[in-house]
């Protein structure tokens, strides 16, 4: 497990991810059975979503009476969440639980009751008119408060929270991010519709969350844009199928061995996320990074500043012989340069390596700008 930390440094719940393809959750159908059958080709899955309350459960049983939808049935959600919980013991995916709560409190309860081993994932997704009228899914993107009390009550228990929510149904998913990640949220799981990666890149460039790209990504190509616009990990529900999935987990090892950063951003100047910023060169000239600063509220010199600082005692320190004196301010390798180039051949440092630099510089910025 060890390696697949050095390869793509992901960390959930104090536990490795083995790879950043997941499931996502489908009501009446992902269950600890679904997971463990994928189990080979996953590094997490989010299993449900469950009903826990007494609003959220006559709901799903009025949306399986007299249809063909599927929705998980019981009497008791607790007892439920612990049989699927444990039968997961011994699989090393990182599991998360899918939840539809109407209030706080009933979160708070399960937590109680089930503890921290896994992600409480707070379903903000559902559209179906019963459960938004019991007051869960979609309700709390048009009732944002009430989705930050829920997670608030999730933090005061100290487990891992996610949100999972669909993009274009609140007013501003800028502003929803940022009011998550200051109410305690650890992750964003963002079902993107048909928007594409540039309201990804919104959401990024407005929270240091770890974010899940969800819908519609069962190619390398598309999953290789979600992660280089800013998604950690990405999810597949309706097409999580073994031979899908096990074709992602493939392709993104093999591009993380290749490359050392298996989700580095395109530089600013060609769409990339405020992650960039660990490409970009000092501002001399017109371009992007002068209204990325304005945005973000960094003054030039404290940019300057903290580039450097965020270097010191570090291989990126050097450079004697590159456009402004240090590692810090040049380009992805992708972008051919032979001052860098022959700076980095001296040193002794790998092209991978010297990506990996760079995401640890990127680490470091994101602190910087998201304090
Ligand atoms: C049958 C079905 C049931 C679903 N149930 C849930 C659910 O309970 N909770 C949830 O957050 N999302 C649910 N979803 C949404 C999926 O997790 C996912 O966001 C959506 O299908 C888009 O991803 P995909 O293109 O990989 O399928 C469901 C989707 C389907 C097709
Ligand atoms: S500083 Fe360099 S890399 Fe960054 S946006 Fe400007 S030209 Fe592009
Ligand atoms: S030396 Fe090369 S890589 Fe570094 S900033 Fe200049 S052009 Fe970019």
């Amino acid at each position: 497990m060890m390696h697949a930390f050095e390869r793509f440094g992901l960390l959930i719940n104090d536990r490795i991810v083995r790879t950043p393809v997941g499931i996502a959750s489908m009501a009446g159908i992902v269950d600890a059975s679904y997971v463990l059958e994928r189990a080979g080709n996953i590094g997490f899955a989010f299993i449900g979503g469950y009903s826990i309350d007494a609003p959220t459960m006559a709901a799903a049983r009025s949306l399986s009476a007299g249809s063909d939808r599927k929705e998980f049935l019981y009497e008791n959600p607790v007892q439920e969440l612990k049989t699927q919980i444990a039968k997961m013991e011994e699989s090393n995916v990182i599991l998360g639980i899918n939840l539809r709560g109407s209030s706080p409190e009933s979160f708070r309860s399960l937590a109680k009751a089930i503890g921290d081993s896994v992600i409480y994932e707070i379903d903000a997704h559902c559209r179906q008119p019963a459960m938004v009228a019991a007051g869960c899914g979609e309700y709390y993107l048009k009732n944002p408060g009430g989705l930050v009390d829920a997670v608030r009550a999730l933090k005061e228990e100290g487990v891992t929270v996610s949100v999972k929510f669909r993009v274009g149904v609140t007013g501003d998913d800028r502003e929803l991010a940022v009011a998550l990640w200051k109410a305690g949220a650890d992750i964003l799981h963002v079902d993107l519709m048909d928007a594409g990666s540039a309201k990804l890149r919104q959401i990024r460039n407005s929270c240091p969350l770890m974010i899940i790209a969800n819908n519609s990504i069962t190619t390398f190509d598309r999953m290789r844009e979600m992660l280089s616009h800013g998604a950690d990990l990405v999810s597949l529900a309706r097409q999580s199928d073994e031979r899908t999935l096990a074709g992602l987990d493939a392709a993104i090892t093999r591009f993380a061995d290749e490359e050392g950063w298996y989700n580095a951003p395109k530089q600013l100047c060609r769409g990339g996320d405020i992650r960039a910023l660990t490409f970009c060169c000092m501002p001399v000239k017109e371009c992007p990074l002068i209204p990325t600063l304005a945005r973000i509220g960094m003054p030039r010199d404290d940019y300057i500043r903290m580039k450097l600082e965020s270097v010191q005692g570090t291989p990126l320190e050097q450079g004697s012989q590159t456009c402004f004196g240090s590692l810090a301010w040049c380009c992805k390798i992708s972008s051919p340069c032979m001052f860098r180039n022959m700076t980095l051949k001296q040193a002794g440092i790998s092209a991978k390596e010297y990506m990996h630099l760079k995401r640890e510089l990127s680490e470091t910025i994101m602190s910087r700008v998201f304090p």
